[in-house]
């Protein structure tokens, strides 16, 4: 089937109604989520893209305007259409305040759903279109009870509320971005918005306009004055990522904005006052970088306040089991619409594995498998490379010599302690044999 790109969460305890939605929702080509509960709504919104919440107010346990609530203050520019029984005038009223865009009263035609829910997506959105993200975490997302991890969350606690800048290095898909929004959505300013820039993905000369805005006139298309993303994050957080990648005149820039705590508009001669809390990432070597002359020293030392390491995968093994079933759940209920398992012979196999790819690679290898299954993941579901490892020991791959002192000792426990007999049984003489166990 040919899906449009809009992904709907439909959020309903009766599974029936559920079912109806998504049948509905299906056949005017759009991807559908479901979650019966407000609990599960939250699982799936943080670890996916969702253009539109469609909910049910009465549900057990949590409501839907606490969802409602939650939503509006985490995702703002998402869109939210209710469906319930006999709506009253203080529900309405508050759904107002929650920005829902419209209603449905059950039951109602599958027309009047199709006019609600395009009425719902071309609402009033989308504040921050652009680069910016507005996904939520929370501190127990980071999956993991490394010491290298339980680490890195003593640091996040330490950070979270206060505005040091913070840089965090690491290989790809080590984390760093959610390392970076664990800090702001647990401190105190995770009401402000987090912004995160890609100054890898903005081309160079437009880097500048982005970060900073501009005025009318500034350059050529300059239609209008601008806003930039920093003024966007006043208050909160702004996420450089691929910091590595600035060119050196927006390295000036940024050095002046993090001196002054000010910023200046291209093409104006005004500056403003931001308060602002910079984070902000690499996977390049920076130290590197400033032998070269690529990137300004003294720019380093003002967004390394506090410096986070993110350690790539395969030295934190003890974390690939807990994350291995984390993306197992995410992914079966998104498939298979249930919960699968992973057996303890494919954990190990998973373990042994050195991760160049990092947790990006384990969730991708899950998500693979869980496509390739029909009930428990085994090493068959694994792509091809893992077959041709060999079982190397958990404890690492041991050299030569270390495996020859081994083998050595194990004869001489062997014969107990018999060095002629251990000599003949190796193949060598005595004198050998005394050198070699030393
Ligand atoms: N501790 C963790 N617990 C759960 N999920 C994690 C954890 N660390 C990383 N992930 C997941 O792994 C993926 C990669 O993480 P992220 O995007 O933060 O990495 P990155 O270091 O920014 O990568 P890149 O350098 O490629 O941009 C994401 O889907 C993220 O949610
Ligand atoms: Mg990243």
């Amino acid at each position: 089937m040919n899906f449009k790109k809009e992904n709907i969460l439909i959020v309903d305890d009766d599974i029936h109604v559920l079912e109806l939605l998504k049948r509905h929702l299906q056949s005017m080509q759009y991807y559908t989520f479901k979650a019966v509960s407000v609990k599960e709504a939250l699982s799936i919104l943080k670890s996916n893209r969702i253009d539109l919440l469609i909910t049910d107010i009465k549900m057990p346990d949590v409501d839907g305007f606490e969802l409602m609530k939650y939503v509006s203050e985490h995702y703002p520019s998402m869109p939210i259409l209710v469906i319930s029984g006999y709506v009253s005038a203080k529900e309405a009223l508050e759904m107002g305040k929650s920005g829902v865009i419209d209603y449905l009263v059950k039951p109602f035609t599958k027309d009047e759903l199709k006019t609600s829910v395009s009425k719902s997506l071309s609402g009033p959105s989308q504040q921050h279109p652009r680069e910016v993200t507005t996904t939520a975490y929370n501190f127990r997302e980071l999956v993991g009870n490394s010491p290298a991890l339980n680490q890195i969350k003593e640091i996040i606690h330490r950070v979270k509320d206060i505005k040091a800048t913070v840089l965090i290095q690491g290989e790809s898909g080590t984390g760093k971005e959610l390392i970076a929004r664990a800090v702001h959505y647990n401190g105190k300013f995770s009401r402000k918005p987090f912004i995160a820039v890609n100054c890898g993905a903005i081309p160079e000369d437009l880097l500048e306009a982005e970060l900073f805005g501009y005025e009318k006139g500034a350059f050529t298309g300059a239609n209008d004055t601008r806003e930039g993303f920093f003024q966007a994050a006043e208050g909160g957080t702004i996420f450089l990522d691929e910091i590595g990648n600035a060119s050196p005149k927006v390295q000036n820039s940024l050095l002046r904005v993090l001196q002054e705590k000010e910023v200046q508009k291209v093409g104006s001669q005004k500056s403003t006052k931001i308060d602002i809390r910079v984070i902000a990432a690499t996977n390049s070597n920076l130290a590197n970088a400033i032998k070269q002359g690529k990137f300004r020293q003294d720019l380093y030392y003002r967004l390394s306040v506090v410096e986070i390491m993110a350690p790539p995968l395969r030295e934190r093994t003890e974390d690939i089991a807990p994350l291995a079933k984390l993306f197992l759940q995410k992914y079966a209920m998104e498939y298979k619409d249930r919960s699968m398992t992973i057996g303890s012979d494919t954990l190990e196999i998973l373990e042994r594995y050195n991760w160049p790819g990092n947790i990006r690679e384990l969730e991708n290898c899950i998500q693979r498998a869980v496509i390739m299954s029909d009930g428990e993941i085994g090493p068959k579901q694994l792509p091809d490379m893992f077959k041709f490892q060999i079982n190397f020991p958990k404890d690492g791959i041991k050299s030569l010599a270390e495996k020859e002192k081994e083998y050595i000792q194990q004869v001489l426990d062997l014969v107990e302690n018999n060095k002629t007999k251990a000599a003949e049984i190796l193949g060598i003489d005595r004198k050998t044999l005394r050198a070699k166990v030393g």
